[in-house]
């Protein structure tokens, strides 16, 4: 046996040490670093195994093993943010915060894969068996040909995979299992390591689809999902706030298929339902023009999504004035403020601002930038911009506007939702859509000019 010194592990990248510290050399986190058991050794000896690793010539793949189609569940949602459907053989990571629907929504997508046929296998390590037959009662999906497992221990639920040879194994969640070849508790970085990396070179070999569910929590106390992402093919995030009913499954990384790729769905009382016009249902609880209120014509992954941006100023009785944001990056809207203040006169300095994506969407796109300088200006100017309007564009420090990819597709989304006016930067070819009116604007101080008649007074 090599030696077996406890060593240090970082939950959030994984990265090991052998002393503690503060914070994580590799990846900078904070109170990330726990003592762990290490990793056990093999059989000791050279690490040349007998049975040589074999190559083949790229040329030689036959058509067999070339990519077989794609499954897909019947859930457009799901399908499309896989990458078009379920690889055969593919390890996809599931993650996100407890309570937000993981559970839900892989047994809901077990019950469609297995009515399509696919032998599939969904193993809870959190629930009993008959705990998961009444949520499946409760999801109307007791008549689907899944099998259930209530397991553990990963000795166990590989000899089930083998006995069973499923094509889907759902692994709920990656946390609760544990290996008996390593010492430390379950949840820990070791174990859910050592877990998921057993249980997806066991599916790789056995030509399985795995997915697994992984929690994250916001303090990274137990072992996060991050050590396992390097070791799938696809990591997706299922995301929401706990107060709304949307819930956003969002591809972060995938081997066959576009990254950033969102599945809307919406919690009911009957599970996850679909939401095929995610534009019309985010923008859905606009009242009457706002000052503050801006819509953002937006692109995740392949599909056009309107979004709502409110924004409130309001004169500040700290003497460090606040920024809150929820939806969208702080550091971002920092460089918004900034920019609004040296390029258009427009001073933030003793005024608290609030920043909010409506309905609980996390935008990241920075064609967003624009309609978040409308929303600021808008809120502080007390002026709202007409209910028909929708703004997009990049801003460079420079105080420039940058158009955007993917023009026409936004002005398309726009119009099939009622807007009639679009505020796009110059630059590039305008595409012209039926109904809708394209302002072009050349640089940031000129559209404050014109739509609110504010700056230039600093
Ligand atoms: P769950 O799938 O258990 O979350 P996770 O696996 O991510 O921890 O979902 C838990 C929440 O979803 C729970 O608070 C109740 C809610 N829910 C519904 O609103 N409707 C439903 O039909 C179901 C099954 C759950
Ligand atoms: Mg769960």
């Amino acid at each position: 046996m090599a030696k077996s010194k406890t060593q240090f592990t970082c939950t959030a990248c994984g990265a090991t040490s052998s002393k503690w510290s503060g914070r994580c050399e590799a990846c900078g986190e904070w109170n990330t670093i726990v003592e762990e058991a290490p990793f056990g050794a093999g059989p000791a000896g050279s690490s040349l195994g007998s049975a040589k690793g074999r190559t083949i010539e790229l040329s030689d793949l036959s058509t067999e093993d070339r990519p077989t189609p794609r499954t897909v569940s019947g859930v457009k949602e799901l399908d499309r943010v896989l990458g078009g459907g379920l690889v055969p053989a593919s390890a996809i990571l599931v993650g996100g915060d407890p309570g937000i629907g993981k559970s839900t929504l892989l047994l809901q997508a077990a019950a469609r894969f297995a009515r399509q046929g696919v032998k599939t296998i969904y193993v809870s390590g959190e629930e009993a068996a008959a705990q998961v037959r009444m949520r499946a009662q409760r999801l109307g999906l007791t008549q689907s040909p899944v099998m259930l497992a209530a397991e553990t221990n990963l000795r166990d639920i590989l000899t089930t995979l083998e006995a069973e040879r499923p094509q889907l194994a759902i692994i709920d969640s990656i946390q609760t299992m544990w290996s008996d070849t390593v010492t430390s508790a379950p949840g820990s970085v070791s174990q859910v390591r050592a877990a998921a990396h057993e249980l997806t070179a066991f599916a790789k070999r056995k030509g399985i689809a795995i997915i697994l569910v992984g929690h994250v929590t916001k303090e990274g106390q137990i072992a996060g999902p991050r050590v396992v992402e390097h070791m799938v093919d696809t990591v997706l995030y299922f995301e929401g706030e706990r107060g709304h009913q949307f819930r956003v499954l969002r591809a972060v990384k995938n081997r066959f298929g576009p990254a950033d790729e969102i599945g809307v769905f919406e919690m009911t009382g009957r599970g996850l339902a679909e939401v095929g016009n995610p534009s019309a249902l985010f923008l859905s609880d606009r009242g009457k023009p706002s000052p503050g209120s801006v819509v953002f014509a937006g692109i995740e992954g392949t599909r056009p999504v309107l979004v709502e941006f409110q924004a409130l100023v309001a004169p500040s009785p700290n003497p460090q004035a606040r920024r809150t944001v929820v939806g969208w990056d702080s550091g971002r809207l920092a460089m918004i403020l900034a920019v609004l203040e040296s390029r258009c006169g427009v001073p933030f300095a003793g005024l608290d601002v609030y920043l909010n994506v409506a309905g609980g969407m996390k935008v990241s796109e920075p064609a967003a930038d624009l309609a978040v300088a409308a929303a600021l200006v808008s809120a502080r100017e007390d002026a709202a911009l007409p209910a028909d309007t929708v703004i997009f564009g990049e801003i460079s420090l420079s105080g420039a506007l940058r158009a955007v990819a993917q023009t026409e597709n936004r002005l398309k989304e726009a119009q099939k939702l009622g807007f009639t006016t679009a505020i796009a930067p110059k630059g590039g070819k305008a595409p012209t859509v039926d109904g809708i009116a394209l302002n072009r604007v050349g640089d940031l101080a000129s559209f404050v000019g014109d739509v609110f008649g504010a700056g230039g007074d600093a």
